[in-house]
């Protein structure tokens, strides 16, 4: 069988006679980013299961399409459906949109997920800047024999957010009045939500979010050396933990809904700004 970089050279050369412009930018349209889709034009929709060795959705809804488009006239390549541990991939066949994103020139990642909240002053509805990470998945995309083509075997997570990239979406917020936070994320392998002693323990080792995806892409991001911006939409308030209660997924809807505004028209102008 092919090695992952010889993987990832075939899905390129697959995927690179659709590609028009130079594009540096990612998108990985998580929770919150759906409804990006409808500021862009569209110029290709490549099905995730047309191309060489991406994982295949298990779930008919998230069937999963790799865009090339233009949002805000900047060319991006965007990820509408994205792959989770808890459905069964191993860490490495999860990220593998990410390494192809790489080989085709993207060099700057955006990713948007759903999270609780553990700190006190995170509200459902609010948007929070990542601005680390604590990694609690059982399963490293990086594990394994590395090929230097890819990336350093031990690669640096001092910023793995890039700092700059957060300057420059906080001064955009203010410009823009979208109030946006700051907090560091946990992720944790799920499908289950937290226990109120689990919520606990993530506010105690100093995570203010958590949620089950986005770690294992950052990692590969890193490696590859792309510069990561992460927001996260607070779905649920997790803490204190007196005042959680049963959400149902309904209200989570509503509230993920009614952020995503904010979050949609940040990116929009957002994009002009990185490139
Ligand atoms: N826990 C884990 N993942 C999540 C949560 C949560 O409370 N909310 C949204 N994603």
């Amino acid at each position: 069988m092919d090695g992952l970089f010889e993987q990832i050279e075939v899905a390129k050369a697959f995927l690179e006679p659709y590609k028009a412009d130079a594009c540096t930018l990612g998108i990985i349209l998580g929770t919150g980013l759906g409804t990006l889709t409808k500021d862009m034009k569209i110029h290709h929709r490549i099905p995730y299961h047309e191309i060489p060795h991406f994982p295949v959705s298990t779930v008919e809804s998230h069937a999963g399409e790799l865009l090339f488009a233009t949002l805000n006239n900047v060319p991006v390549i965007a990820l509408a459906g994205r792959f989770h541990y808890y459905e069964g991939y191993s860490a490495q066949e999860l990220t593998f949109p990410i390494r192809v994103l790489k080989s085709l020139g993207v060099q700057t990642l955006l990713i948007s997920n759903a999270a609780g909240s553990t700190r006190a002053d995170l509200e459902a509805g609010d948007l929070v800047l990542i601005k680390d990470h604590i990694n609690l998945h059982p399963d490293n995309p990086l594990r394994g024999r590395n090929d230097d083509r890819l990336g350093l075997r031990f690669p640096d997570m001092m910023h793995a957010y890039a700092p700059r990239l957060r300057s420059m979406a906080k001064e955009l917020g203010k410009d823009l009045d979208i109030e946006l936070k700051e907090g560091v994320y946990v992720g944790l392998q799920g499908p289950n939500l937290e226990t109120p002693a689990e919520y606990n323990f993530i506010n105690i080792i100093g995570g203010d979010l958590v949620g089950m995806s986005t770690v294992p892409e950052v990692l590969v991001a890193r490696h590859a050396n792309m510069e990561v911006l992460a927001i996260s939409v607070v779905s649920n308030k997790c803490f204190p933990i007196e005042s959680l209660t049963e959400t149902t997924l309904e209200e989570v809807i509503e509230v993920v809904e009614k952020a995503s505004i904010k979050l949609t028209k940040l990116v929009f102008n957002l994009v002009n700004k990185l490139m």
